[in-house]
């Protein structure tokens, strides 16, 4: 029985009160809650120190949503990985199509990012997916194959043993349009395989492989009872409480059932 992992990715949203209030409220249901599934809260950066100060008193990991390509020095504005290790952050989001599209990431800058916080003992959550147009020219696998080689593949293999995957078809982000469990388990079984290639089976099978886009409490038990689907990087519904529970809920289900 592999457990599962339930990750709320914030984005750029919540002032610092409804942050606390948010947090404090997902705290307090999963004090009743005698947890299989991983929950990881990806706060903005600003909110980092003091989500990881609840996380100490609750049953929930923190991640960061970003960290600087670069070490430490001059570069206004950024974060270091450093930074995040030193105020107790466990996992940090990498590769995420918004800051691909938005801010021009690159598969360069990407892997630095991964060293960098594989250095300083953050786990990566590495984000992968196609557009709409790579879905409907049939080339969805080739690119994402591409992502995961171009990122992924330069790590030893105890260092691989630390990355988590999300596979977020761009298409499926913040549209409403979720990929059906058939097209995600396709995906998720394809990339367990090319890990499998590379690393062998038994990290294959441990690595954890997210879906993400427009997975809510509606859609997570079908998503979430797929073979290779590990559980989800939720968007929007990560900013309810009732919601983020609710699909923290269809994640155990899937787990005590299987
Ligand atoms: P939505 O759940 O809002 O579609 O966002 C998914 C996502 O991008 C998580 O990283």
């Amino acid at each position: 029985m592999k457990n599962k992992i339930v990750a709320g990715n914030w984005k750029m949203n919540n002032t610092f009160s409804e942050a606390e209030d948010l947090l404090v409220a997902i705290a307090e249901s999963l004090e009743d809650m005698r947890l299989e599934t991983e929950v990881i809260i990806c706060p903005p950066a600003l909110y980092l120190e003091m989500a990881t100060d609840v996380a100490q008193e609750s049953n929930f990991y923190v991640g960061a949503q970003n960290v600087s390509y670069a070490e430490k020095g001059a570069y206004t504005g950024e974060i270091s990985a450093a930074m995040l290790n030193s105020v107790d952050v466990d996992f940090c989001i990498v590769g995420h199509s918004e800051r691909r599209t938005y801010f021009h990431e690159t598969d360069e800058e990407l892997v630095k990012k991964i060293d960098l916080l594989l250095a300083n003992e953050i786990n990566p959550i590495f984000c992968c997916g196609e557009s709409l147009a790579d879905r409907q020219n049939d080339n969805f696998k080739l690119v994402i194959e591409k992502q995961i080689k171009n990122t992924l593949f330069h790590l030893s293999a105890e260092q691989f043993e630390n990355v988590t995957i999300a596979y977020e078809p761009i298409w499926a982000i913040g549209t409403g349009l979720t990929a059906t469990p058939q097209q995600a388990q396709e995906v998720h079984a394809f990339i367990r395989k090319l890990i499998e290639e590379k690393y062998g089976t038994e990290i294959a099978y441990n690595t954890y492989i997210l879906y993400g886009g427009s997975c809510n409490a509606k859609n997570a038990l079908d998503l979430f009872t797929c073979e290779d689907v590990d559980g989800g990087l939720i968007g929007g519904a990560s900013l309810s409480a009732k919601d983020f529970i609710e699909i923290i809920n269809a994640a155990e289900t899937c787990t005590k059932n299987d």
